[in-house]
């Protein structure tokens, strides 16, 4: 056994004499070799669930068992050769801890398991790795308790079980581990909260540790861990999340002194607010029960980046000090109960980006020095008891995107200047005592969502058409002189629908009339929305510079002007004829409504038939805000996208706001017309159905796997995938589709249609190929059983997959399947179950334990199908998800 190391190795006589004095003086002990190691990690990975991911791990294999310390994921050390790190992480392994051994790798100094997929307990032998310095497991869904024995492990400096499904208590033999200096537990029992109440009194300070997560971890009531004061080097702390109450003790002002990060959001605490922690960086102490002031010398802690102390019970001065901060960028005082002026000062906290008072008791005057925040993005003063007129001097600002002023009782009139804030999405001046007319300020509000001036004692010129191409506006009970434009019923944020018949509102993307009034309004935005005037009066009121464009544009009325158009190279169409053949958007040429628009069939003069898609503005109003740039280089690649499987997209265009893309018209319609419709059993077999499963699959592979940047569709539904006459399938509708790539993080507004949407959507919000691979196992599934799944979906969520395993164990294929149907036979047989399987596969919750789109397509394209390993008739669902 020994051997095999040795011819490896080339060792040197003198590591031979060691090994045999090591095997003679310890028999019994287990004694570790590269060959033992090797074959240890062999045993293990012959466990893991590689199904889907059938690259991984290539090197550990039999015939390279001599080569360990060049093994992926393992690093050995220099002069023994032995193993000392094993890094496996976010490797999508599906498997567990129980089936490794430990006994080979006494000497491991680094083991990370983080971002897998490992379930059950987390061994005690686990304690015999005493030379670990690094233990993660962080991201997996490890079960059971944390083993006390961890406590042994001396040596760590870094202990992981963030995000797991662990349950039991915190063991305070953690706190033997003197050399720790990250201690991360968040969330350790995703969804197993502990529910004793720890005894902090056993568990000593750890004079090593710089950083304790310990978030969303109770569900009981506890005082703030005594032990936590004795960490003298601590300086990042998160207890956010839990029930802790009580007042936060005076040791910990006092010791503390190298704290840069303190989480306590979402607790219960009371008692004053914590300061005097000079090296402070971020304050977050928001939803809790502080009350009394803000300590007035808070300005002193200068490194300050963010503070947030929303809803608690704050009371007093927002002290001056603040104007100190140089560094704040980030300031919440929401929901609490602060009286007396905003102090001038704050206008010298110049790196502020969000500063949001709503709903305290301020009173007095808005600081003029509130126009030197430069860098502001989000001011929020709502809900207060300011009573000044709105300081020109807010106009400077010019980097706000959200303005708020409303209720209680500004006055006087708006000043022109906020007509000078480009950046606006949101304006809300409500509820005020404003008078005067709108100003009328010429500019570019290309990113205004909504605007509400409602209840105020605005008058001056009847505001009759107002072009807003977010739609969001509301106007009412004001005092204009003519009769007020009434604002639509729908004034909510995400109801706007732009094909609605809405008086005008919208009227420069639904340029039906297209009068001179609807041009005026694309000129003359005023405000942030733009008022038409129909008298002449007021066009003398503008610039001549506004009249040379009036004209510039006036004389573009055939739809031609956008502001940006792309139309695929061997299209030979114009949009102008796309308009006009469709009557200029009519209701009677609209064929289909859905969640991001509507869609219209253009039949132009040439006989070429087009689908025009206008999407609805509420639901993708964040793609032109943030960069209409970004977002044509995004719909560039797409009318790049070539593939049998999806359909083309000729071009798009985008005029103030509104979007319009134009695709490839299918006559037949959508799958779930034809699935659902009176011909759907006669016309879609088990055979067509196969296929259209295979047609869908290949496109998103394509899209995940053959696109760069790769490409996530995100909503992917039976009305989205579209039939040609032979049933062939065209994926379509990328109106929400997003480029992974780094720059569209910020992009994380959810979209996706109910009943397909990944479930780990609802908690992360990240999107990923992931996703799409889920919708399909949906629409798989549902093609097959010729009805939305519902009931499998919940029973795989239902937590635990033993619960799915026995909620289905006897439900039987042949009775899932659409019954309509005659059940299928022979070959057809073989390629449904294999479908049904895939597809099963598919609706995994756990998003890494998900095949790849690349695997499904493959697999539904192979030339030999599985043989069923029972008569057709007595598989069930059970055991189709262990195929
Ligand atoms: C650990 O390393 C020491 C010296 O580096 C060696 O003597 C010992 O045999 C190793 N133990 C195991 C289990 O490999
Ligand atoms: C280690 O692997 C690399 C490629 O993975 C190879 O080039 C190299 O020769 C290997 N080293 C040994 C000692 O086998
Ligand atoms: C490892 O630990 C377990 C229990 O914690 C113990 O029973 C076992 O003897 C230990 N094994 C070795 C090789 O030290
Ligand atoms: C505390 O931190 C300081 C500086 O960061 C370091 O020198 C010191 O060793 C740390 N103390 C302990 C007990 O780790
Ligand atoms: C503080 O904790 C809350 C709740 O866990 C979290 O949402 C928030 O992002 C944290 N704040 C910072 C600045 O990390
Ligand atoms: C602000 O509130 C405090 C405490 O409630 C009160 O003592 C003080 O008089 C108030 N100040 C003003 C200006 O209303
Ligand atoms: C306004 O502020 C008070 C507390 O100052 C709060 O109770 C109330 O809910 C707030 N109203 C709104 C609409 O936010
Ligand atoms: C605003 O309110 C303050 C105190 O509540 C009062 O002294 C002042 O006169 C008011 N200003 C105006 C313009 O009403
Ligand atoms: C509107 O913005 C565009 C580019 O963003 C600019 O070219 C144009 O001059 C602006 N118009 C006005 C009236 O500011
Ligand atoms: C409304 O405007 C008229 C004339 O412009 C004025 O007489 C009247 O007082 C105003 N009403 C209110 C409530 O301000």
């Amino acid at each position: 056994m020994e051997g095999g190391v040795f011819s490896a190795q080339k060792p040197t006589y003198l590591l031979l004499l060691l090994h045999i004095f090591l095997l003679a003086l310890l028999p019994f002990k287990a004694i570790s070799s590269p060959k033992t190691q090797a074959e240890a990690l062999l045993s293990w990975k012959n466990t893991f669930d590689f199904a889907y991911a059938p690259s991984s791990l290539p090197s550990w294999s039999l015939t390279n068992l001599n080569n360990l310390c060049n093994w992926t994921a393992i690093v050995c050390d220099q002069s023994s050769k032995q193993v000392s790190q094993i890094d496996l992480s976010n490797f999508d392994i599906s498997a567990t801890l129980t089936h490794f051994n430990f006994t080979p790798f006494l000497n491991l100094t680094q083991f990370n398991l983080n971002g897998n997929i490992f379930t059950g307990f987390v061994p005690s032998a686990i304690g015999n790795l005493s030379k670990l310095t690094t233990l993660d497991l962080g991201h997996n869904l490890f079960s059971g308790e944390i083993p006390v024995e961890i406590g042994k492990l001396t040596e760590l400096q870094y202990l992981s079980f963030y995000n797991n499904d662990l349950n039991g208590a915190i063991p305070y033999q953690l706190s033997n581990l003197q050399k720790v200096q990250f201690l991360i537990l968040g969330r350790f029992g995703r969804n197993n909260y502990y529910l004793e109440t720890p005894d902090w009194s056993k568990f000593s300070g750890m004079p090593s540790l710089t950083y304790l997560d310990f978030h969303g971890i109770f569900l009981v009531y506890s005082e703030f861990p005594e032990f936590i004061s004795k960490c003298w080097n601590l300086t990042f702390l998160d207890l956010s999340g839990n029930y802790f109450t009580g007042q936060i003790p005076q040791q910990v002002f006092t010791n503390l002194g190298k704290l840069e990060y303190l989480n306590l959001t979402n607790n219960k605490f009371r008692g004053p607010l914590p300061s005097n922690f000079p090296k402070l960086k971020h304050l977050h102490l928001a939803h809790n029960n502080f009350g009394g002031p803000i300590p007035e010398d808070i300005g002193l802690i200068s490194g300050l980046q963010s503070i947030d102390l929303a809803l608690n019970s704050l009371e007093g001065p927002i002290p001056s000090s603040m104007g100190q901060l140089r560094g704040l960028k980030y300031l919440d005082l929401q929901l609490n109960s602060l009286n007396s002026s905003i102090p001038s000062e704050l206008g010298l906290c110049t790196s502020l980006t969000y500063l949001d008072l709503t709903s305290n008791h301020l009173e007095g005057k808005i600081p003029p020095s509130i126009g030197q925040l430069r860098e502001l993005q989000k001011l929020d003063l709502s809900n207060n008891s300011l009573n000044s007129s709105i300081p020109y001097e807010l106009g400077f600002c010019t980097n706000l995107a959200y303005l708020a002023l409303a209720s209680n009782h500004l006055e006087g009139k708006i000043p022109p200047s906020i007509g000078q804030l480009r950046k606006l999405r949101h304006l809300d001046l409500s509820r005020n005592q404003l008078s005067g007319s709108i100003p009328l300020t010429l500019s570019n509000h290309s990113y205004i969502q909504s605007v509400n001036l409602s209840n105020n004692n605005l008058n001056g010129p009847q505001p009759t058409e107002i072009d807003l191409p977010f739609g969001n506006i509301d106007l009412s009970n004001n005092n204009f002189t003519q009769e007020i434009q009434k604002a639509p019923d729908n004034t909510s944020v995400g109801n706007s629908d732009l094909c609605r018949d809405a008086r005008g509102l919208t009227r420069a993307c639904n340029s039906k009339k297209n009068s001179n009034k609807v041009i005026i309004g694309v000129l003359v935005p005023v405000c942030g929305l733009s008022v038409v005037a129909t008298t002449i009066a007021l066009i003398r009121m503008f610039h001549k510079k506004t009249k040379r464009a009036f004209k510039k544009i006036n004389s573009a009325q055939n739809f031609e002007n956008f502001e940006s158009m792309i139309l695929q190279e061997e299209v030979k169409f114009t949009f102008g004829e796309v308009v006009k053949a469709i009557d200029d958007f009519h209701e009677k040429y609209c064929i289909g409504k859905g969640g991001f628009g509507r869609v219209y069939k253009a039949e132009l003069l040439s006989g070429q038939v087009v689908a025009v898609k206008r999407l609805n503005m509420s639901d993708s109003n964040d793609i032109p805000a943030i960069n209409l740039q970004s977002f044509e280089n995004e719909i560039r690649t797409l009318t790049n996208v070539r593939h049998r499987n999806i359909i083309r997209l000729y071009g798009f265009c985008s005029r103030r706001g509104c979007i319009f893309l134009l695709y490839e018209y299918l006559e037949r319609g959508s799958l779930g017309k034809a699935l659902y419709g009176v011909d759907g059993v006669t016309e879609l077999g088990w055979a067509t159905r196969v296929k259209v499963v295979k047609g869908l699959a290949h496109a998103l592979s394509y899209l995940h796997h053959d696109c760069s940047p790769p490409i996530v569709h995100r909503d992917v539904t039976v009305n989205n995938v579209l039939l040609k006459s032979d049933f062939e399938v065209r994926l379509s509708d990328f109106g929400t589709a997003r480029l992974i790539s780094a720059n569209s993080s910020n992009w994380t507004h959810i979209v996706g249609s109910f009943g397909y949407m990944a479930p780990e959507l609802a908690l992360t919000m990240r999107v990923t190929d992931k996703c799409d691979v889920y919708s399909f196992g949906v629409v798989a599934l549902e093609v097959m059983m010729g009805r939305h799944p519902g009931d499998l979906l919940e029973s795989q969520l239902s937590k635990s997959s033993q619960s799915m395993k026995e909620d289905n164990a006897e439900l039987l294929l042949k009775d899932v399947l659409d019954q309509r149907l005659e059940a299928p036979i022979n070959e057809l047989a073989k390629a449904v179950v294999l479908v049904m399987s895939l597809a099963l596969g598919c609706i995994r919750t756990h998003p890494g334990s998900r095949p790849t789109m690349l695997y499904v397509a493959q697999k539904l394209s192979a030339h030999s199908l599985p043989s069923l390993p029972k008569p057709f008739a007595m598989l069930t669902i059970n055991k189709l998800m262990g195929i």
